[in-house]
């Protein structure tokens, strides 16, 4: 596909174009078929902003290690090409129009976790983070094991909202996860001081969440809700490829105008064959806390309407609440400080639907009970 004519000023730097980085990957052979890989059709999606450049390669799971150098060799072409400051290449499970891989493919991390569960967004700030530890603290309150992982490198909320600023212990050549009102939890910020620039670059990214899935001793978990960092970049894709997803909820508040930011969180995870459990609007309405009504303030019944046009369920609203929000900069997150209250309510209705959500998608599988 022809890139969009480059209009920015002249005085910006003009950055690698996808055409360039085309061009670098059809130096790389691949070596099964002989053939260059953007020949043979393996280049998938190329995203550039400002020089951080990630691709994907498409491949089928069964040659993902054989793919490995491949990867390596695609990566060290792009960083060759001028302009790029990073370059990241990914792996991806399928080839377009392929059939979802075979249910034999093996998930490569955290196989003790029954279902895993991105909390996402198409845009920032709708509440994600607020709803992934409300929603975890819930579910916990159901009586479930119960895993947070916060997939936010850059901007980690875990350790504010938890009230956590321990350094997890280390044990034999595992973490162990930090465990707050009823979860384990983990977070970079667990890990680093809030202080410190987070300058991590695409596969830092990866390897910093590869790292918080698969050399944390999560033990037995029946959920893990994932608090995905804003936008569809490297966490949402190493996500995707690294672990077996139950699938991602989707997070919107009704003023994001028609829902469109949430239509491309949904379309962002389609692509990569994640199923989409359903939408939570949050900041629903705002809920007087001295006479209990409830304002509309942004229209209403937006997520519910969306949700059915997408095709999928809309598991519960969230009211715009003060207490939400003073809860978790306290570190203690409403449903922990208020387990009556009406967020907590809200939070406890949508945990019962997610968890029956996730029984249901997965009932091939074991059996899993509720107490
Ligand atoms: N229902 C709510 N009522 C009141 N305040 C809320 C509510 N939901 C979220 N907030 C507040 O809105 C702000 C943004 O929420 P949050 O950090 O959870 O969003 P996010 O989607 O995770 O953001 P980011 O995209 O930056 O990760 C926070 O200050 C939070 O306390
Ligand atoms: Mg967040």
């Amino acid at each position: 596909m022809p890139a969009p004519p480059d209009t920015r000023p002249a005085t910006q730097h003009p950055g690698p174009t996808p055409e360039r980085l085309r061009a670098a990957l059809a130096q790389v052979v691949d070596p099964a078929t002989g053939r260059d890989i953007v020949a043979a059709g393996l280049v998938g999606d190329i995203s550039v902003r400002d020089g951080l450049v990630q691709v994907s390669l498409l491949t089928d799971r069964a040659r993902a290690q054989a793919m490995e150098p491949v990867r390596l060799a695609a990566e060290r072409a792009l960083s060759a090409v001028a302009g790029v400051r990073n370059a990241s290449a990914v792996l991806t499970g399928h080839k377009p129009g392929a059939q979802p891989a075979a249910p034999s493919s093996k998930p490569v991390l955290l196989p003790d976790v029954t279902a895993i569960v991105a909390i996402a967004s198409g845009k920032g700030g709708v509440g994600k983070s607020t709803t992934s530890v409300n929603l975890a603290v819930a579910l916990a309150q159901l009586g479930l094991r119960v895993g947070l992982l916060d997939a936010d490198i850059y901007g980690p909320s875990m350790p504010r909202m938890l009230g956590l600023n321990r350094k997890p212990e280390i044990r034999g050549d595992k973490m162990l996860p930090l465990e707050a009102w009823g979860l384990k939890a983990m977070s970079i910020g667990f890990l680093v001081e809030e202080e410190t620039p987070m300058i991590w670059r695409g596969p830092m990214v990866m390897g910093a969440l590869e790292q918080m899935m698969g050399q944390v001793e999560w033990g037995t978990l029946d959920i893990m809700l994932v608090d995905m960092p804003p936008g569809t970049g490297d966490a949402q894709l190493t996500m995707a490829q690294r672990v077996s997803l139950a699938g991602a909820v989707i997070v919107s508040t009704p003023q994001d105008i028609a829902l469109i930011d949430a239509r491309r969180g949904v379309r962002m995870f389609e692509r990569t064959k994640v199923p989409v459990l359903g939408l939570i609007e949050n900041m629903s309405f705002f809920s007087c806390p001295n006479c209990g009504h409830e304002s509309h303030i942004f229209g209403h019944g937006g997520a519910r309407a969306e949700a059915a046009r997408l095709g999928t369920e809309f598991l519960g609203e969230v009211p715009l609440l003060l207490d939400i929000r003073t809860a978790s900069d306290a570190g203690t997150p409403i449903v922990a400080a208020d387990p009556d209250g009406e967020a907590a309510r809200a939070f406890a209705m949508i945990a019962k639907r997610l968890w029956e959500k996730v029984g249901t998608a997965r009932s091939a599988g074991p059996k899993i009970t509720m107490s």
